[in-house]
């Protein structure tokens, strides 16, 4: 397979300056200007592309995630505007499930006008892992919310070896990017899984895990864009994120013996993160210990952590369900032997398959959501 030309740059790269670490070579994979994953085009979304998200799968995701803006809006006492700011959007569509929700389906006129949705992603120049500031304070968001995005900032990379931690670096061998153990680069890269009390010591040798501090340095940025930076302008609001992954003492365990990252092109899973660099997408679970954790020290509280399946089944989910099989779907039962019938039978099956998708507990269903508050 010849390089493609961001793999060229990269060994070039490292031919210049040495080794670079994982997280570095996952960055430029995925963010590299002109080349990154993410950077070229949304092409690679939805069943076409690379990867679908919950939006892809079912309307009714976004109708729970219209229903839980509701709900937030009604803690907040209603304020006008309601800003929301949805980030690493992608190509918009939750944002417009949304607002769409809101349009035909909440009944309630005030929230419709009040709700303020806007949308940015990295594609759009907005880096969710910056510190952004809005321009003025009407444009200071209420609730910030994502769906996938923390799986997809770069981590580091550590393996187990003869009672010490080691960190995965990407090197140059024979044309090809290979990999190298050596020292962790830094004293937070080191110091990660002992902060969550993880007994790595006692794993066998070749176990490995992922550092995400891009995650923390994200937590840090989005509590304080939520709270904003003048005493004055301080006020209630959530952070709600959704992603694959668990709690640092579920995800750090022996039975992951290789960690958690894997890459995807077009559909495919694949084990092989050094190959293809900037055409597949590349993604580790998140470790939802360390969000909560920077989240309260930026003076956050814990909301809810729970399952994406307990979550739909929370907003309502199931009645929704419900309420459209006897309504918009009766015919699927009444005039099951007309076309017509046969037709509304089929697409009941179709809505109510794609509603096991986003709630099976073997994959998107395990999925959790976190919402912390202030
Ligand atoms: C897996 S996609 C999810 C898209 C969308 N949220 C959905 O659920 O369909 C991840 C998205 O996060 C964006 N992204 C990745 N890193 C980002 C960053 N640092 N800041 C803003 N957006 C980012 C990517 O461009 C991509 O659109």
């Amino acid at each position: 397979m010849p390089p493609t030309p961001l793999q060229q740059l990269i060994i070039e790269r490292i031919q210049r300056n040495g080794p670079i670490t994982f997280a570095e070579f996952m960055r430029m994979a995925l963010y590299m200007p002109d080349y990154g994953y993410y950077v070229t085009g949304p092409t690679r979304m939805g069943w076409q592309g690379d990867y679908y998200t919950s939006t892809d799968v079912s309307p009714l995701f976004a109708n729970c995630m219209g229903r839980q803006l509701y709900q937030m809006w009604e803690q907040l006492k209603r304020p006008s505007p309601f800003v929301v700011l949805e980030q690493g959007a992608g190509r918009g569509h939750l944002a417009e499930g949304v607002r769409c929700w809101a349009n035909h389906h909440s009944r309630e006129d005030d929230f419709v006008a009040a709700l303020d949705y806007r949308i940015g992603d990295l594609r759009m120049g907005q880096d969710a892992v910056a510190e952004n500031e809005p321009s003025d304070a009407t444009a200071q968001p209420h609730v910030i919310l994502s769906n996938e995005l923390v799986d997809a900032f770069p981590v580091h990379v550590l393996e187990k070896r003869n009672a010490r931690l080691y960190e995965v670096y990407v090197h140059v061998q024979q044309d090809r990017l290979s990999e190298v153990l050596d020292e962790p680069s830094s004293p937070e890269v080191a110091d990660y899984l002992d902060s969550y009390h993880i007994p790595w010591l006692s794993f066998n040798d070749g176990w490995r895990a992922e550092v995400n501090l891009a995650a923390l340095r994200w937590m840090k940025c989005t509590a304080r864009l939520l709270l904003g930076s003048s005493p004055r302008r301080k006020r209630h609001g959530f952070i709600l994120t959704i992603d694959y992954g668990d709690r640092a003492r579920l995800l750090y365990t022996r039975h992951r013996p290789r960690g958690t990252l894997v890459s995807y092109f077009q559909h495919q899973l694949t084990e092989r993160p050094l190959v293809r660099p900037g055409e597949q997408d590349i993604t580790a679970h998140v470790n939802f210990s360390a969000l909560i954790g920077e989240g309260r020290k930026q003076g956050l509280r814990l909301h809810k952590f729970t399952t994406q399946r307990l979550w739909l089944e929370s907003m309502g989910m199931d009645d929704e369900l419900e309420r459209l099989r006897t309504h918009d779907f009766a015919m699927a039962e009444t005039q099951r032997s007309s076309n017509q019938g046969q037709i509304a039978l089929l697409k009941w099956y179709d809505l109510r398959q794609r509603a096991a998708t986003l709630t099976d507990p073997a994959s998107m269903g395990n999925f959790k959501v976190l919402i912390l508050k202030r």
